[in-house]
């Protein structure tokens, strides 16, 4: 299925004021939200509580929302803190468990996506989990599947041939050190598979120093973040924003908005150093 927001806000590392951020997010106008099913780093359950003031005080409704979590491995979770599956079930079972769990957290009778946090360990344990995924997009319970922390296009396709199913989503670190995932970026592009990035502001520090992004800033009047968010969703890519701060949740919902068709020299001279 298509996937169709331009900017997801993410909650991260939010603890006790995920329900206030996601709250303000939402009003500041982001329409997609992402989350996992990691008690480390979310609190999936304030997530749920934001969406219930947001129907209750605010008349949103569900469908005006794109929800997005995560089934988190057992090497990603905390085993000191209640797990939302019995990590010694089997792969297929953890995945289910942990997709009941993020509809009870969100309110929920459907995800629009799930992802699997990271690859499992081995090949054939994420080609179990992917096939679970696909089962329960088959049942309807999740619209969109895919994956996170996937830097090799060979597992993307290992998925596609041996697992059932072509990703619909990747949630990729897309910043200077990994040469923006060149590749895995491309592959998604090449098959219509929405590339969802994160680090994408603290990752790129001389990207957005850059003359050629001050330059459109400045002619813009927008600022640099604007400049690399805007960019990036002209050329496939949908970055995530966790900001905490209401003029940032304003600029990244805006940057869809603006219009680089006069300034495209500049934008050729970003991708050129994006893709060196
Ligand atoms: N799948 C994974 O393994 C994974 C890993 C990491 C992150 N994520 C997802 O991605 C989301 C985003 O995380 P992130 O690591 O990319 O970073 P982030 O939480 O979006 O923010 C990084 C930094 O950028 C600043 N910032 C944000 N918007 C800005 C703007 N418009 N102008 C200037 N500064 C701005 C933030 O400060 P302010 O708060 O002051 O704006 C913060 O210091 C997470 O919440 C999570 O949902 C997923």
């Amino acid at each position: 299925m298509a996937v169709v927001a331009k900017i997801v806000y993410g909650t991260a590392w939010k603890k006790e004021r995920t329900t206030a951020f996601v709250v303000n997010a939402v009003l500041h106008g982001f329409r997609a939200i992402d989350t996992a099913c990691q008690p480390k780093h979310y609190r999936e359950d304030l997530v749920g509580t934001a969406l219930q003031i947001l129907y209750e005080k605010h008349g949103f409704k569900r469908e005006d929302l794109f929800l997005q979590t995560k089934y988190t491995p057992i090497d990603g979770q905390d085993a000191s803190q209640p797990l939302p599956y019995d990590p010694t079930a089997d792969v297929a079972s953890q995945v289910r468990a942990s997709v009941q769990t993020s509809l009870a957290h969100l309110h929920t009778a459907y995800l629009d996506s799930v992802l699997l946090h990271s690859p499992l360990r081995t090949l054939p344990d994420t080609l179990a989990a992917w096939r679970a995924l696909v089962a329960l997009r088959a049942e309807g319970v999740v619209r969109a599947i895919g994956v996170s922390n996937a830097y090799e296009p060979a597992v993307l396709a290992a998925l596609e041939r041996d697992g059932g199913a072509r990703p619909d989503v990747v949630q990729n670190r897309w910043f200077e050190r990994n040469r923006w995932d060149a590749g895995v970026w491309a592959y998604c592009v090449e098959r219509g598979i929405q590339y969802q990035s994160f680090w994408t502001l603290s990752g790129s520090p001389s990207l957005l120093s850059s003359a050629a992004v001050q330059a459109i800033a400045a002619s813009k009047k927008c600022t640099p973040a604007q400049v690399l968010f805007r960019i990036a969703q002209l050329n496939g890519v949908t970055p995530l924003s966790g900001t905490t701060q209401e003029k940032h949740m304003d600029d990244a919902v805006a940057a869809e908005k603006l219009d680089f068709s006069d300034v495209q020299s500049a934008v050729d001279e970003i991708l050129k150093i994006i893709r060196a």
